[in-house]
C-alpha cells in the first residue's frame, strides 16, 4: 500500500467535515475522489499534505504514520500536491515557477533533465517558458501548477479539480498527459466534479458525501450503479 488514511476525521476550528474516512492508494493506480461542492474532497487532500491535521486516524505512507509530518517534509517523501485554482506564482516566469517546484532537487544534471522531461510532457511551456505566468491562458495556467508539483519527481500526485473552468478539447489534452504521467510511474489521487472524466481515467473511486465515504470501488463497477448514475453521471 502506497498511501492509506484509516477512519481520519478533521475539519476547520470546531467544525468537523471529514467523519472516519478510509482511502488506499496502490503504486501505480489512479483513484479519483468525487463528490458534490463542500463534501470535503479539498480538505481531504489538505489533510493528507499536512496543510492541516487529522483530529482522529492515521495517515501513512508506505507504512510509516506522516500525520504530523510538514508540507515541505511530504514533498521529499515524493508526495506532491497541485491545488485547486492552481496558485501559480503570475508574477514569475514559466520557467521561474517550474524552478519553484524542482527547490529540492540539488542536482543540476536531474534538474534539467526534469525541465526536459515537462518541456515534452506540455510543449507550449517550453515556448512559453519566459513568459509571466499570470499572462497565460487558463488552460496553460493548469498546465504550469501540474508541472510544478512534477518538479520533484513525486511517487504520488494530488490533483485539485484539474479540470475547472477549462474548454473540452483542453481538458482532453490534459487528461491524456495525466495518463502518460501515471503510466510512467507516478501514482495518482484525482479529485474531480466532472464524474465521468474522472471515472474513465481512474482504476478505482471514492464517492465523498458530508465528509463520509459513501460509496467505493472499480470504476466500471461504480458507473454502472443506478445511484452513480442518478446522482453524479445525470442518467436516470
Ligand atoms: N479554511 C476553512 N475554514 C473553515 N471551513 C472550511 C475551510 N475550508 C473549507 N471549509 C468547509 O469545509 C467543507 C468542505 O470543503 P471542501 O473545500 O473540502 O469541499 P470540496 O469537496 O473540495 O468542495 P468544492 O467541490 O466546492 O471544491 C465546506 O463546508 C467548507 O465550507
Ligand atoms: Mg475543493
Amino acid at each position: 500500500m502506497l498511501l492509506s488514511m484509516d477512519n481520519v476525521s478533521t475539519g476547520y476550528g470546531k467544525a468537523q467535515v471529514l467523519k472516519n474516512i478510509n482511502i488506499n492508494i496502490e503504486k501505480g493506480e489512479i483513484v479519483a475522489l468525487i463528490g458534490a461542492n463542500g463534501a470535503g474532497k479539498t480538505t481531504t487532500l489538505r489533510c493528507i499534505n499536512g496543510v492541516i491535521r487529522p483530529w482522529e486516524g492515521c495517515i501513512r505512507l508506505n507504512n510509516k504514520e506522516i500525520n504530523s509530518l510538514q508540507p515541505f517534509e511530504l514533498v521529499s517523501l515524493g508526495i506532491s500536491y497541485c491545488p485547486e485554482g492552481r496558485e501559480i506564482f503570475g508574477n514569475l516566469t514559466v520557467f521561474e515557477n517550474l524552478k519553484v517546484g524542482g527547490y529540492l532537487v540539488k542536482k543540476r544534471d536531474k534538474l534539467n533533465s526534469n525541465f526536459d522531461w515537462i518541456y515534452s510532457l506540455f510543449p507550449i511551456l517550453k515556448d512559453r517558458r519566459n513568459q509571466i505566468a499570470g499572462s497565460l491562458s487558463g488552460g496553460e495556467q493548469q498546465m504550469l501548477a501540474i508541472s510544478r508539483a512534477l518538479m520533484s519527481n513525486p511517487m504520488l500526485l494530488f490533483l485539485d479539480e484539474p479540470s475547472l473552468g477549462l474548454a473540452p478539447v483542453v481538458v482532453e489534452n490534459i487528461f491524456a498527459t495525466i495518463q502518460q504521467i501515471n503510466s510512467e510511474g507516478t501514482s495518482i489521487l484525482l479529485v474531480e466534479q466532472n464524474v465521468i472524466l474522472a471515472l474513465d481515467i481512474a482504476n478505482r473511486a471514492y464517492v465523498l458525501e458530508k465528509g463520509e465515504i459513501r460509496l467505493c470501488g472499480e470504476c466500471k463497477e461504480l458507473s454502472r450503479s443506478e445511484y452513480v448514475k442518478n446522482s453524479y453521471l445525470g442518467i436516470i
